[in-house]
């Protein structure tokens, strides 16, 4: 069942809309037509007690003058494309340097930032935008909707599809942050990812190119660990960033498959991510800041986000699959958070 409330006004005079999707009696998840953003996910933990498993804040307000893209859509291309310009077929398009020199999340204004056109079909949400041709400096007329369904399973389903009359670049994910254990040991969460290799980056957490075999490293999480575990090693590629912010390989994308799994032992609340992205960015909430929902003070290394995407700057590097979409071809990409609490 999907219920609608309202959520605040932007500067401009346009109403927001929180979006309930009640999974089950003790569990759902509120979503926004703003940024097509996912601002609450409620499930119990082994007690039966609600916990919110997500970042994020209580107001529109929060959503406008943030920065940190809690649980939003993010798009046109998430992550970072360096030296912020792409080539397709030989013409170059410049995009926003809007982290230092390179692009990040679709830019100054991203998807992140816009009013999404919401219709309710059944248990299915649908959030559409138009985004122009040249929009933040992308070429083509993009029309995307993101689809957005929790069933009675407490599975939580994510589908981003798209149309472009241009060929240009498309790269969309979800940016919710996780916190299992509801604000008591977010670092203590226990991660399994399916990568043997990850991204090497450099100092502006940009990938040189190069994949690295995780076995050995503190990149390893084949073998279910705390995220604790190595976050503090002395790893230069950790350093540089305050934690991980990497991207890691999922040997190709196209099939829709289990990448990660995430566990409290603190709620028993479980989740098990699946993909047909080639890559999940692995991100430790390195930077997080700022008053969230409740009047609690975030800070850094409260929450982690798994968000399945293309490689970074795979438009640069030779051996990435392109997030290119052609003129005529339909994107279509999936994310699905399959939940439940252990005893
Ligand atoms: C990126 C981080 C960035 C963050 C912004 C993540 O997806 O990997 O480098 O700081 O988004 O909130």
């Amino acid at each position: 069942m999907i219920t609608a409330f309202p959520f605040g006004t932007l500067p401009d005079g346009t109403s927001a809309t929180r979006y309930r999707l009640q999974a089950a009696p003790d569990a759902y998840a509120d979503i926004l037509d703003y940024g097509a953003t996912v601002q609450g996910l409620v499930l119990p933990d082994r007690n039966g007690r609600p916990v919110d498993i997500v970042l994020g804040y209580d107001t529109l307000e929060g959503y406008v003058s943030g920065d940190c893209y809690f649980g939003a859509t993010v798009g046109r291309c998430a992550n970072r494309i360096g030296n912020a310009a792409f080539t397709i077929d030989g013409k170059t398009y410049s995009l926003d340097a809007n982290d230092g020199r390179n692009h990040l999340h679709g830019g100054l204004e991203g998807f992140d930032r816009r009013m999404f056109r919401a219709e309710i079909a059944g248990d299915t949400l649908r959030l559409s935008l138009v985004s122009p041709d040249g929009d933040q400096g992308y070429p083509g007329r993009l029309s995307l909707t993101v689809e957005y369904s929790f069933d009675e399973r407490r599975v939580l389903t994510v589908r981003f599809r798209g149309e472009t009359d241009k060929d240009t670049v498309v790269n969309l994910t979800n940016h919710s942050y996780f916190d299992l254990s509801g604000g008591q040991a977010p670092m203590e969460q226990v991660l399994w990812l399916r990568a043997d290799r990850f991204c090497e980056n450099d100092e502006n957490t940009l990938p040189t190119g190069k994949l690295l075999p995780v076995q050995g490293t503190p990149f390893d999480f084949t073998t279910e660990k705390p995220l604790s575990r190595d976050l503090n090693a002395k790893d230069p590629l950790l350093l540089s960033c305050n934690g991980y912010d990497h991207n890691f390989d999922l040997g190709g994308g196209g099939t829709l498959q289990p990448a990660a799994r995430l566990s409290s032992g603190v709620t028993g609340i479980a989740m098990t991510l699946s993909t047909d992205m080639p890559g999940v960015q692995l991100y430790t909430g390195n930077f997080v800041h700022g008053t969230g929902k409740g009047g609690r003070e975030y800070r850094s290394h409260d929450a982690v986000c798994l968000e399945p995407q293309f490689f970074p700057n795979a438009m640069a590097v030779a051996d990435f699959e392109k997030p290119i979409l052609r003129a005529g071809e339909t994107y279509d990409r999936t994310i699905v958070y399959a939940f439940h609490t252990e005893a």
